[in-house]
């Protein structure tokens, strides 16, 4: 057998996924694709338009009418793409607090998230993918060739982005940051469509004690053992 063509990773808000997946499809020459973009972007969208986030109608007209595009990098600024939204570069908007604070919040709308899953499906179906999410290898790509969980205690991801949010000179704030990756993992666990979770397939790696580069080399591992 070759080796896999679509790769699913999954796991919690700050596990370290995106690295993991920017990374990893660097390394096997796959486009990269992290679903968290598109739902950050239509929170965006919201936010920008004054529309309400618990207006659920309006949100899910929102995300069938918004254009996402992902494109290869305009500014030598730290990103890895360009995310556009209907035309404009929203890369770092998408990463503000108040994106944060609401985007797991429109993440439960059906509608949204039957919109996002479709151009998804679509952009698996068309490349050799690493897709990077919260219900990749449940949901959107449940027949991926290799499905991977990265895991890590809530702490240790607190303090993993509080870290980060110092490092870029930032103002932060530890237990604040713990609150809002404990809010956000209980919506996302608990919502009732495409709840977080590892698929039944998935290969759980628990990073909680192991560096990027040690995830890596697992990762690795595993897709050669595919
Ligand atoms: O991975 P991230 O932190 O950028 O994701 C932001 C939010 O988007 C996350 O809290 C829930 C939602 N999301 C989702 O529901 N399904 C995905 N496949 C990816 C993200």
């Amino acid at each position: 057998m070759g080796l896999p063509t679509t790769i699913a990773i999954d796991g919690p808000a700050a596990s370290g996924k995106s690295t993991l997946g920017a990374l990893l499809a660097e390394a096997l020459g796959y486009l990269y694709f992290d679903t968290g973009v598109m739902y950050r972007a239509v929170t965006l969208a919201a936010l920008q338009n004054g529309v309400d986030i618990f207006d659920e109608a309006a949100i899910g007209e929102l995300a069938e009418k918004v254009r996402i595009d992902v494109a290869p990098p305009s500014a030598d600024d730290g990103r890895d793409y360009d995310v556009l939204l209907d035309g404009q570069d929203v890369t770092w908007e998408i990463r503000s607090d108040a994106v944060n604070d609401h985007v797991s919040d429109i993440s439960v709308y059906a509608r949204v998230r039957n919109a996002m899953t479709d151009q998804q499906r679509r952009i698996a179906l068309e490349n050799k993918v690493v897709m990077v999410g919260r219900d990749i290898g449940t949901v959107v790509m449940p027949d991926a060739d290799l499905k991977i969980y990265l895991d890590a205690s809530v702490e240790v991801r607190a303090q993993r982005r509080y870290q980060e949010m110092l490092d870029r000179g930032e103002q932060a704030d530890f237990e604040a940051v713990l609150g809002s990756l404990k809010n956000r993992d209980h919506i996302d666990s608990n919502r009732e469509i495409a709840p977080l979770k590892p698929a039944e397939d998935a290969i759980v790696i628990q990073a909680d004690c192991l560096g990027i580069q040690q995830v890596l080399e697992k990762a690795k591992e595993l897709v050669y053992r595919v």
